[in-house]
């Protein structure tokens, strides 16, 4: 079913903070909550930008410490990405406090069973299983953007913690040549064909996502002239690219999550920097790279830059960093809690 964006409305801050309070000083109990990866909760309705965004800061910053527990609330729409074992054993609570919000119909689970495998969950028992529905869609207006989102999509459906960064490709993509590698469903090809790119370039292996990305850009009355979705493994894309000669005034790379573990940040640190080297060769001289890592390791590591300066020398290019960003304010970071720092997002002139 798609729903009609504008039955959407705003959340209501306090009952929010409310939420937010019980879930964490009051329902749970925090011995049960191990130190784990990411939690980030985030809101897009009708008309979400960055001053409504504002007034829920102080509500996630209660919730940031609740690693394993990520919430994207989509209109009347709540999904829950869970991938911690106590987040499983107050499953009915959370989903009890989220249904209290106002305007939330509909609360959607999505656990990662294979990292709760790991923390010792068995998925054989019925109880973890949920019935659900297969072809759910909703619509969500992001940036002035519509886009269609499949609840059993990647992550929570949408990659949310990219809105700013998205927002910052509409506004310099005028007259450009852009390409987005690892395109998802046309996040930020959406934004650069809305803000006036001359042609854009969508790439990803995904048919799922690219089906969807194809139904946005009807939904955005945009020219399929100037924009289009290519279903394509990403290297082997940038590689025929570079053997034809071809560049793009501007180049996005935002690849799946290379590094899930510390333990394997030195293996995943030579496949960003392969990634980055090849995309790098495809930016005309002048041109600008933006550059994302989601993973946790890497983030934190303090070595993304290091990796990019060895991308450039392999591509013998060089670089300089323009801007240097994470995830939306609606994701905000505990200093005490650095583990909730994960993505990277980094503007780079190639020459
Ligand atoms: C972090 S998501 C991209 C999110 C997107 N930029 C957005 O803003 O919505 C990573 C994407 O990489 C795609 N992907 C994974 N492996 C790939 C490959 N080898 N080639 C192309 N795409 C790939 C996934 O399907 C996923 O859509």
């Amino acid at each position: 079913m798609v729903r009609n964006a504008t039955s959407v409305a705003m959340l209501d801050a306090t009952s929010c903070l409310h939420l937010l309070m019980q879930i964490a000083f009051f329902d749970l109990q925090f011995h049960y909550i191990p130190k784990l990866s990411l939690v980030g909760i985030s809101f897009l309705s009708k008309s979400i930008d960055y001053f409504h965004a504002l007034p829920f800061l102080c509500f996630f910053i209660f919730c940031c410490r609740l690693s394993g527990l990520i919430v994207d609330i989509f209109g009347d729409e709540a999904v829950v990405a869970s991938s911690a074992a106590w987040v499983e054993k107050y499953k009915q609570k959370i989903k009890d406090c989220i249904g209290r919000i106002n305007n939330i119909n509909n609360v959607t689970w999505r656990p990662s069973t294979e990292i709760l495998k790991e923390e010792g969950l068995d998925f054989s028992d019925s109880a973890f299983v949920e019935s659900s529905n297969s072809s759910r869609m909703v619509k969500v207006v992001e940036n002035g953007i519509s886009y269609l989102i499949s609840l059993e999509g990647q992550k929570t459906g949408f990659y949310a913690d990219q809105r700013d960064n998205r927002k910052l490709i509409s506004s310099i993509s005028e007259g450009q040549k852009i390409l987005d590698i690892f395109c998802y469903t046309g996040g930020f090809a959406l934004n650069a064909a809305c803000g006036g790119a001359l042609s854009v370039t969508g790439v990803d292996s995904s048919l799922p996502a690219l089906e969807i990305a194809n139904e946005n850009i009807v939904l955005n009355g945009l020219d399929p002239g100037r924009i289009s979705f290519l279903r394509q493994d990403a290297t082997e894309f940038m590689k025929n690219a570079i053997t034809k000669g071809e560049s793009w005034d501007i180049v996005i790379l935002d690849p799946p999550k290379l590094a899930p573990r510390r333990k394997v940040l030195q293996s995943a640190s030579g496949m960003y920097r392969n990634l980055n080297s090849l995309a790098m060769q495809i930016t005309r001289r002048g041109g600008l790279l933006m550059t994302c890592s989601c993973s946790g390791a890497m983030t934190q590591s303090g070595t993304f830059l290091r990796v990019l300066q060895g991308a450039a020398q392999m591509a013998e290019k060089k670089i300089t960093v323009i801007r240097q960003a994470g995830a939306a304010c609606d994701h905000p970071i505990d200093p005490s809690y650095p583990e909730g720092a994960y993505l990277s997002n980094i503007l780079l002139r190639v020459l």
